[in-house]
């Protein structure tokens, strides 16, 4: 079934998009829209590489059905520093050159930004728990929570 859906919200802005109701946002995102920086890395909601948030929650784009999204709110790492805790994140990541080869960033990014919309100031152990399904093959993990915090610190 060919479904036109009219109500996406992305990145603020109101997207007309024509997929089935059950293909994930992720393509979506990447082939109907050319927002590629959210990435394929599982399909099964294991890896962290396709997080977008989702009214304020990271979430996992590869398993998030396009026909669940009428009226919600999506940002995705393009969007990103439209947010203040997103526009620290980003300058923590830099100033401490978090990436290595880069393909698991946006994700991380993504749930860093969501963790301290909610939680300002979180300790290493809630860093760890809401990051925890952010796989990083480059082992970038001790950056990212350093990052984490001084993108805290930047917020107080
Ligand atoms: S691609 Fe979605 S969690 Fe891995
Ligand atoms: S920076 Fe390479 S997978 Fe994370």
């Amino acid at each position: 079934m060919i479904t036109t859906m009219n109500t996406l919200h992305i990145n603020g802005e109101p997207i007309a998009v024509t997929a089935d109701a059950s293909t994930p946002v992720l393509w979506v995102l990447r082939d109907n829209l050319g927002l590629t920086g959210t990435k394929f890395g599982c399909g099964i909601a294991a890896c962290g590489a396709c997080t977008v948030m989702v009214d304020g929650q990271a979430v996992r784009s590869c398993v998030l059905p396009v026909g669940s999204m009428a009226g919600k709110r999506i940002r995705t790492i393009e969007g990103v520093s439209a947010s203040r805790a997103g526009r620290a994140v980003q300058a923590a990541w830099i100033a401490l050159d978090v990436a290595q080869c880069g393909y698991c960033q946006s994700g991380q990014i993504m749930s860093a930004t969501g963790l301290l919309e909610q939680n300002a100031r979180p300790s290493d152990a809630q860093i760890v728990e809401a990051m925890t399904g952010n796989i990083c093959r480059c082992g970038t993990y001790q950056r990212i929570r350093a990052a984490i915090h001084r993108a805290a610190e930047s917020l107080a």
